[in-house]
């Protein structure tokens, strides 16, 4: 098979985009603490660029989480990988994905890190898949909403491969 990508949301768009969501997030976080928990490795690029817009003292966090193999479709099976290396009990989280699908994944960590008993749990994900939900999961700051549509760059990947193009592209697979 053939892999194209074309572009989908290109890189000023996204960087707008980046800022914009900080500021919304710099508006509810005012005179607190913040803890960002980046999903590796698709939310590496956005936790980024997101923490280098945020005015409240920051901390993070990384954790590993795999529902995909080298597929193009969820596979449902959530294994952790890496687990966090701080408490967060008694802090402010945010959860930044960079993209939910059927929100298995969120759904899955939001309920596993509540349970460690943090000051307050939200999420932002860079790009939502609305119509491919499966959860009731919702995020507290979306960049964009897009079709169902297989995504990369700008942290997302196929295969291990396209995450460090600067914008967000389409993948499609075609015979060779
Ligand atoms: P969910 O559990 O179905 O919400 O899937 C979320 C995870 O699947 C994301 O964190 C991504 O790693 C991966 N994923 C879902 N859609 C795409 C896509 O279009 N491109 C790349 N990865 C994706
Ligand atoms: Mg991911």
């Amino acid at each position: 098979m053939k892999e194209e990508v074309s572009v989908l949301i290109d890189e000023d768009r996204v960087a707008e985009r980046v800022r914009e969501l900080a500021e919304e997030i710099n508006r509810d976080y005012e005179g607190k603490k913040l803890h960002l928990i980046c999903i590796l490795k698709g939310s590496v690029f956005f936790t980024c660029e997101l923490a280098k817009y945020i005015k409240a003292p920051v901390t993070m966090d990384f954790m590993s989480v795999s529902s995909y193999g080298d597929r193009l479709t969820s596979s449902g099976c959530i294994t952790i990988s890496q687990d966090l290396t701080m408490s967060i009990e008694g802090r402010e989280v945010l959860l930044v994905e960079d993209i939910i699908d059927s929100g298995q994944t969120l759904s899955y960590l939001a309920n596993m890190l509540g349970k460690r008993n943090p000051a307050s749990l939200k999420i932002c994900t860079l790009l939502d898949k609305t119509t491919c939900r499966t959860t009731d999961i919702k995020a507290a700051y979306t960049g964009f909403e897009i079709e169902d549509l297989f995504v990369v760059g700008y942290g997302l990947d196929y295969a291990q491969k396209y995450r460090n193009l600067p914008y967000i592209g389409e993948l499609r697979l075609k015979e060779d």
